[in-house]
């Protein structure tokens, strides 16, 4: 069965690409590289270099290969960057995903896994999210994420796409195998941040706030290993297959963990200590985001293994003591 990746060298689209591959899928990648590497994509995966948002190399992708199904993780994802730069956001990952769109529909291809986001919910007023809580995002990543879906639910109901719609909490660690890991430019997640300042590449860190109203002060998050997302997104394939009925799923480990836990468990697992330091609140930041992840475990029967702090930590330790200046 041929899998089309779009964004098959980032972050989480190269994880997925790995367990695909692992799992017997045949993968063709399409990927401009602007912000993937070409070194995270599986040697055994059809490469495509090339934007989504060009017509030309989505027609070549649809007529060189039978495509069966999409996954799609082609966006950028840097909450800070889409404030201030709204319409690069909505100009790659709502126009980008529509073009995608008109390519499935053209070639009659009918379902999609699409990545969406926890931005897409803003801050609700829980301590536990699930897919009922309003969705009313704090920035325009957050919004064009949301767009996505909607524009999602509208081509189910006027061309049959079917859709599962994943929407991540905290994506973080690396592959087992230590191949590939998180390595974006410029970086702003915590994880990398911390493993970096632990290895000197940074003389010391910040936390942005310790002023939230959380147990220590610090901003509360759920982080989910990226294989396990992957291995969500193989879930949400079959389900597709089987059922033919679109859905919205939750991808979390169901407990949160504060940046100064965090930074904790990096210095007990690294077996170092470096210099962190208070800054203000960093805009945009709500004080708590935890998943109730029920649907996805009842629906897709997923269940996400790296389900400790510690055992995540240590595959992105892994990563990045074996590649400390990422794939460069
Ligand atoms: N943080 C620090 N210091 C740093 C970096 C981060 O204190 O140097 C803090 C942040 O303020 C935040 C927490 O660590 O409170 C986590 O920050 P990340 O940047 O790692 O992740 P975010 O929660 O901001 O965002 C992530 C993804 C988004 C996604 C969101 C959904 O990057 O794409 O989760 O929950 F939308």
């Amino acid at each position: 069965m041929n899998i089309l990746v779009a964004g098959g060298a980032g972050y989480i689209g190269s994880h997925a690409v790995y367990e695909l591959i692992e799992r017997g899928f045949d993968v063709v990648v399409l990927d401009n590289l602007v912000k993937g590497h070409k070194a995270a994509v599986h040697k055994d995966a059809k490469l495509y270099v090339g934007d989504l948002r060009d017509d030309s190399i989505t027609d070549k992708v649809f007529k060189e290969n039978k495509i069966d199904t999409l996954i799609d993780f082609a966006a950028f994802s840097l909450v800070g960057e889409s404030v201030s730069k709204p319409l690069k956001y909505y100009e790659n990952n709502v126009y980008g995903t529509l073009r995608l769109l008109s390519a499935m529909n053209k070639f009659g291809v009918n379902k999609i896994v699409f990545s969406s986001t926890a931005a897409a919910y803003g801050e609700p007023d829980t301590d536990i999210i699930n897919e009922n809580c309003t969705t009313s995002p704090t920035n325009p990543y957050g919004e064009t994420k949301l767009a996505v879906e909607k524009m999602l639910k509208w081509c189910d109901s006027a061309y049959g796409i079917k859709y599962v719609a994943l929407r991540y909490f905290n994506a973080a660690g690396a592959h087992i195998s230590g191949k590939i890991g998180e390595d974006h430019y410029p970086e702003s997640h915590l994880i990398p941040i911390t493993l970096q300042t632990a290895l000197n590449i940074r003389e010391k860190m910040f936390i942005f706030g310790n002023d939230y109203d959380t147990p220590d002060g610090t901003c509360v998050r759920d982080y989910i290993h990226v294989t396990d997302l992957a291995d969500a997104h193989i879930k949400a394939l079959s389900k597709l297959s089987e059922t033919m009925t679109s859905g919205i799923y939750n991808l979390g480990n169901g407990k949160g963990f504060s940046v100064k836990e965090v930074i904790d468990t990096a210095k007990k697992i690294t077996g170092r200590d470096f210099p962190v330091e208070i800054e203000k609140r960093r805009a945009g930041d709500p004080s708590r985001l935890v998943a109730s992840s029920e649907k996805a475990q009842k629906e897709l029967k997923w269940s996400p293994k790296f389900d400790s702090l510690d055992k995540i930590i240590e595959t992105a330790w892994n990563w990045h003591l074996n590649n400390p200046k990422g794939y460069l």
